[in-house]
């Protein structure tokens, strides 16, 4: 267990994880794209948007309680879909899953994660959502949108901003890959991180679990790396949207949508919600930060589609600004990988914990007691609405 005095904010459970994880994870998490201007970018621009401080309102019996894809949720606050999430902590992401239904918040598993979905699946006690990569290979995407099925997934989030890998130098600099490449460096930075190595021995997750076992020909690690390295289908357009509704049949989130135009067409395709995300600033360095495209966004689209957003929210008081420029919904990656690495199910709940307290005390000091009333009305110099 983590208490309050122990990690207080994300930031303490970033300054444990940094100690825990072995650093070509923790680079891998922690980095952005080319300059990663993005990156950076993601997380100050939230300090831009001023909440509006109200006096004298009565606040008792407030709540955080909210819904996602019509389910109640305890806060307005997702789990987002991380690859290789099980390589922060030894079976990251059935510990990060529990964490999540114990705590009322909805979970997504990454294609790219190291335990298989059929794993978490048999380790959790409610459906999760399924993050799905489109792979060149059609047939193991339909087998994927199966597996999921079957796995009981109840919703799919399609992401859409990874066609391409954008490159991430330390990446390339460490080795990464899931295992890692066993260079000096690396199996010298792991001897530093016993606790996290004796996890590793003692779980069968290592690798890719969604992949390898699944593709014919691909049984070792070389294999599969030269495999995903060529899957992410370029080809993936709009009319690629009807083939993967069509087979799921289910609750659809579209994700990785940072632009007005593309949120138009997300909507018109019937999306169940839409997720403005830049990949957390992982994918097209130079791209805005989510919160300024959220609010032109919402007026866009907002009326036809749940609009979520996610990357650079770390606090409480992140989300409160999310939600006063209409978001319905966020997600979270790094801030709850940061209580992953730190202390497995615990850090995670502890990561949720310290999000709740702080959108719950953010909501008391903007004089609102219920998520479905918090506005544009809570911000100063709220943006004027584009049409
Ligand atoms: C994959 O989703 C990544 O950002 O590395």
């Amino acid at each position: 267990m983590l208490t309050p005095a122990q990690a207080p904010a994300i930031e303490d459970l970033y300054r444990i994880y940094k100690k825990r994880v072995p650093r070509v994870f923790h680079d891998y998490c922690e980095t952005g794209s080319y300059t990663t201007s993005t990156f950076i970018e993601n997380t100050k621009a939230f300090q831009n948007y001023h909440l509006r401080q109200r006096v004298a309102v009565n606040i008792d019996n407030r709540s955080t309680e909210s819904t996602m894809l019509g389910e109640k949720v305890a806060m307005p606050v997702a789990l987002a879909p991380i690859g290789s999430a099980g390589m922060n902590h030894a079976d990251g992401e059935i510990l990060a899953c529990r964490a999540a239904q114990k705590f009322g918040v909805p979970y997504t598993l990454s294609t790219m994660s190291v335990c298989s979905i059929e794993e978490v699946a048999a380790h959790v006690e409610r459906p999760f959502w399924f993050q799905l990569y489109v792979m060149r290979d059609r047939d193991f995407t339909r087998r994927m949108i199966a597996r999921a099925k079957a796995a009981k997934c109840s919703a799919l989030v399609l992401t859409l901003d990874l066609q391409v890998l954008g490159q991430r130098h330390l990446d390339l600099k460490n080795g990464m890959s899931s295992p890692p490449k066993m260079t000096l460096a690396n199996i010298a930075n792991m001897m530093t991180k016993p606790r996290w190595a004796l996890g590793m021995l003692g779980t069968k997750n290592r690798t890719f679990g969604n992949i390898q076992g699944h593709v014919a020909g691909v049984v070792n690690m070389e294999e599969l790396a030269e495999w995903t390295n060529h899957q992410f289908d370029q080809t993936l357009d709009w009319s690629s949207i009807d083939f993967i509704r069509k087979e799921w049949g289910g609750k659809l989130i579209l994700k990785g949508i940072n632009d007005v135009e593309d949120a138009k067409i997300a909507a018109k395709k019937g999306a169940d919600a839409i997720i403005v995300s830049n990949h957390g600033g992982r994918q097209l360095d130079g791209a805005p930060a989510t919160i300024n495209m959220l609010g032109p966004i919402v007026d866009a689209v907002g009326k036809n589609a749940d609009v979520w957003i996610d990357s650079g929210i770390r606090t409480g008081i992140d989300v409160m600004r999310a939600l006063a420029l209409g978001a319905k919904g966020t997600m979270v990656g790094r801030a709850y990988v940061y209580g992953l690495g730190a202390a497995g199910e615990a850090g995670v709940t502890r990561a949720l914990e310290i999000l709740r307290s702080e959108l719950d005390i953010t909501m008391a000091l903007c004089g609102e007691r219920l998520i479905k009333n918090i506005g544009r009305h809570n911000l100063l110099d709220a943006p004027a609405k584009s049409r």
